[in-house]
């Protein structure tokens, strides 16, 4: 027998290996809640036009009821010769009601409905990614208000470069985060129009109205061009885009778990909860839900490279390779959204090492440039000459194997005659975060009210949101 949905001209059933290539129903079963209120939304409007009865769009409302709660409790028998969601659920609701199923495909193709579906989809993806970005930044700040004044190395190159205060360092996380939320509602905003009534490309001859389906399903106003409202999926690449930027950012603070809790660097220590052991090495501790997050980051880079390839060859308007925009997007909005989890949970979890924080925050004449800036701003030297100077008092330092605060001053003052024992309250790491009251600096009066402001504005929005 021939597809029963579209096969009206055909009289052989499908090779084998061509309904393979087709199925796509254990991808897009996932968008049944969607592809559900897409068909309501339509059945409605199609009655209130006077496009079907007000009795035929009661049964499919009812019967598509029926579906959604058969799918949510597992109950639904999926069918691959169906192909996909679409043809699934008419085909139950045909068996459910009978053939006034038939009438809601009227003013309609998978095309819209399929593009309308996704867009719900990701619509829902981002509001959850949202909320687990929320989570995320709200953990740093608490740890932020914990360690404003927590001295740690900051690095170039990962070479200590000048000391930071870790609430300094973890607020940069909220401010990236926060750009990342920012990219995932520009996305929203430009994806929240509806391809619905678009139907396969050229719109219909039927008297639908597309801004009410578009208002029932929360779009702001229906695509004003069928054939773009079909055939593109840019909202997917613009969600996977601030996706990659997002698992970047995550990576980049995995790497950093990593490296700080190498018994090398020693500077953070995780618990139990997020570490495991090694089968042959007993006293391995190892990070591996941050190396996770960091590999993660490939599989949502690869989704949106995957998904920019399969598009940029295709003509208007639809064309099947879109079908493969689904996978992809899915799994690495899944991988996104526990990668965030992932690192909420380390957030909360780590434990700093304060002491050698301390330590090595002064390793590395970490406080070179607060003797230059001293050198600047007391003896009035041009910053040039002070670096020329600063780094042979280093120098000296090195060659003794000592720290810049344990050199007599008397060695300084070989170098330059005009250094006084005021240098010396400089060169502490205290006294250099201290100093860094610039807007946006590590001075631990900064940092705490920087945190503080981002406590309350997450603390407001959760009230609105
Ligand atoms: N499963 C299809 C997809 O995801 C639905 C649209 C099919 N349309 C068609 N003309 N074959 O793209």
């Amino acid at each position: 027998m021939s597809n029963k949905m579209w096969g009206g001209r055909f009289s052989e059933r499908p090779d084998a290996i061509m309904e393979e290539i087709n199925v796509s129903i254990d991808v897009d079963r996932h968008l049944y809640a969607q592809d559900i209120a897409a068909s309501k939304a339509h059945a409605a409007m199609l009655a209130a036009q006077g496009i079907i009865t007000a009795g035929d769009a009661k049964n499919i409302g009812k019967g598509l009821d029926t579906i959604l709660s058969e799918i949510d409790k597992g109950s639904f028998d999926f069918k691959r010769a169906l192909e996909d969601i679409h043809m699934n659920v008419e085909s139950r609701l045909s068996e459910l009601i009978g053939p006034a199923a038939g009438r809601l495909h009227t003013a309609r193709s998978r095309n819209d409905q399929v593009a309308t579906d996704f867009r719900l989809y990701v619509r829902d993806t981002i509001d959850e990614v949202d909320a687990a970005l929320a989570a995320f930044q709200k953990a740093l700040v608490e740890r932020a208000l914990e360690h404003a004044s927590t001295v740690m190395p900051g690095f170039t190159h990962l070479q200590t470069a000048q000391p930071v205060t870790f609430g300094h360092h973890l607020l940069a996380y909220v401010e990236m985060s926060a750009r990342d939320r920012g990219r995932f509602a520009d996305a929203r905003k430009r994806l929240n129009e509806s391809p619905l009534g678009a139907a396969a490309l050229a719109g219909t001859s039927f008297p639908i109205d597309r801004a009410a389906t578009a208002k029932a399903l929360g779009f702001d106003r229906p695509m004003a061009n069928s054939l773009d409202a079909v055939s593109d999926r840019d909202f997917v690449l613009e969600t996977l885009s601030a996706a990659a930027i997002t698992a970047v950012h995550l990576s980049r603070f995995a790497e950093e778990i990593v490296v700080w809790t190498s018994p090398l660097v020693g500077l953070v220590r995780l618990s139990d909860k997020f570490t495991t052991g090694s089968s042959i090495m007993p006293q391995k501790r190892n990070p591996d839900a941050a190396e996770l997050v960091r590999a993660k980051t490939g599989r949502v880079i690869g989704a949106l490279t995957a998904l920019l390839i399969v598009m940029k060859g295709l003509p208007l308007a639809y064309q099947k390779d879109m079908q493969e925009d689904k996978q992809g997007a899915m799994e690495a909005f899944a991988a996104l959204s526990l990668a965030i989890r992932a690192m909420t949970g380390m957030v909360r979890d780590l434990v700093p090492d304060e002491a050698r924080m301390q330590a090595a925050a002064g390793e590395g004449y970490a406080t070179a440039t607060d003797l230059a800036d001293w050198l600047v701003r007391t003896l009035r030297m041009p910053f040039r000459e002070a670096h020329h100077v600063t780094g042979r008092i280093v120098a000296l330092a090195s060659e003794r194997g000592i720290a810049l605060h344990e050199l007599p001053l008397q060695a300084m003052q070989e170098v330059e005659p005009k250094i006084t024992a005021d240098v010396l309250k400089v060169l502490s790491v205290e006294s250099s975060v201290k100093s860094r009251t610039s807007y946006g600096g590590t001075a631990p009066r900064n940092v705490l009210s920087q945190a503080k402001a981002w406590a309350k504005r997450l603390e407001k929005e959760r009230k609105w949101g």
